[in-house]
């Protein structure tokens, strides 16, 4: 039966969910008697899910559409207008299939993984020249991934070092899930790249600025859609954005990274060891699992669906809920203690989903999982290298924020 609930559970959740951040659907998960989270959001009825059970009913392309399931202000923040993330069908595949043959190639990542390391190396020897200042880690991080992944797609960094498109990267990721101040600055800066990027591609059209062949923007402007045409300069600058922004936001997991780091050092000395890397890996895996970072993934139901036993009908936003999956106890042993061994044997892998579940090829999980866990591997072992002070700083993490960070942004200074 549809109506198995009474109307009032359906209550508009949106402005809890705003103010609440990250504890909101583990709070409603707890209260609720099966599991299945139901409210609503911006007046649309939501269903919410969690576990192994619901990532297999969410992933089904069958069950769950994305057009015109994210809301305007999360697309003209957070994704761009157009983007892969809202295509369903032939139209995803091809479009996703572009994505896959830029970040799933081995050498593409190898190469990437060094532009970083000599943009972080970089940034280290400018610190040193300065020992008894302290820098700000997330935006030193931020400004070095910025920096290497324009060097990687093959976008000119045009303002000194990279600052600007750092800036606005973050406040893209930022401003995606708020109203107010930091929600503008988003807009601005989601626009003010995307201008200047559609342009860039112009250019490459036109032949008047070279692409290295390969490269991300190379690809992109050269791309085809389903229908045989080219992306217009404007979608086709929201894609290399969708390349760009993430790989900035990775400063994120590396702010978690140094702050698990400061607070387990115990770690420090065999990171400093692992010639083979794979704790480093483990590392970065738990990371991705223990901090909160993107709160769940939502798509609307293609048609009326089951869902143990109840008819969800066509329609329902439904959410699946990753943060909250990542700590609950009968996936994880002490889900709140940090242990990068857990992955060893790679079966936990199976229910970390960070990035979204199911397959990437085939569904909308994240193309950009081996970057990301390359990158933060990489930089979590340089940082575990590195010999350094931890000033006196604010280093709470409030889940009322969305996304959030140690709220200093982890200050330290080189010993
Ligand atoms: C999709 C998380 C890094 C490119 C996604 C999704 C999540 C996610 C949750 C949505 C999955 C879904 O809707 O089912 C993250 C996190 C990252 C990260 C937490 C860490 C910073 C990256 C990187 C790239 C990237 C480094 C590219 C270099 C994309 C793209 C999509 C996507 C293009 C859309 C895929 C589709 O709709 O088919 N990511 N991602 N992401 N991500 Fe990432």
């Amino acid at each position: 039966p549809t109506l198995k609930h009474p109307p009032s559970v359906w209550t508009d959740g949106t402005l809890s969910l705003l103010a609440q951040g990250y504890a909101w659907l583990p709070d409603h998960m707890r209260a609720s008697a099966d599991g299945t989270v139901r409210t609503r959001l911006l007046g649309r009825r939501t269903v919410a899910l969690r576990g192994p059970e619901a990532v297999a009913f969410f992933y089904d392309e069958q069950h769950v559409r994305r057009r015109a399931a994210l809301p305007d202000p999360v697309l003209d923040t957070l994704f761009g207008q157009g983007a892969v993330h809202t295509l369903d069908g032939l139209a995803h595949r091809v479009r996703k299939a572009m994505f896959l043959s830029l970040l799933k190639d081995e050498k593409g990542i190898e190469a990437l993984r060094e532009h970083v390391l000599l943009r972080w190396r970089e940034a280290v020897g400018r610190w040193r020249e300065e020992p008894e200042e302290s820098v700000v880690l997330f935006d030193e991080t931020a400004r070095v991934l910025a920096l290497a992944v324009c060097d990687w797609t093959g976008v000119p960094a045009t303002e000194p070092g990279g600052a600007q498109l750092a800036r606005d990267c973050v406040a893209m990721v930022d401003g995606f899930a708020t109203a107010g101040p930091r929600h503008l600055r988003a807009r601005h800066a989601r626009k003010r790249q995307e201008e200047a990027l559609g342009r860039l591609v112009v250019r490459v059209r036109e032949q008047r600025e070279t692409a290295p062949d390969g490269s991300a923007l190379d690809v992109v402007a050269r791309h085809r859609d389903a229908d045989g045409a080219l992306l217009d300069p404007r979608p086709a600058a929201v894609e290399l954005l969708n390349i760009i922004r993430p790989t900035v936001a990775i400063a994120w997991f590396v702010t978690f990274a140094a702050h698990a780091l400061h607070r387990w050092p115990e770690h420090r000395g065999p990171l400093r060891g692992d010639v083979s890397g794979h704790l480093a890996t483990g590392f970065a895996h738990e990371v991705r699992r223990f901090y909160p970072f993107a709160p769940f993934v939502g798509g609307l139901a293609a048609r009326d669906l089951q869902w143990r036993g109840e008819t969800v009908p066509e329609g329902t936003l439904l959410l699946l809920d990753l943060y909250g999956q990542h700590h609950d106890p009968r996936l994880w042993a002490h889900p709140y203690r940090f242990d990068p061994h857990r992955y060893a044997t790679g079966e936990s892998l199976r229910d970390l989903i960070p990035q979204g579940g199911g397959d990437a090829a085939e569904g909308h999980r994240c193309p950009g999982e081996d970057i990301t866990v390359t990158l933060l591997a990489a930089l979590v072992t340089e940082l575990a290298g590195l010999d350094v002070s931890v000033p006196d700083q604010d280093l709470t993490i409030p889940l009322s924020r969305m996304p959030t960070l140690p709220r200093s942004g982890f200050r330290l200074r080189l010993a």
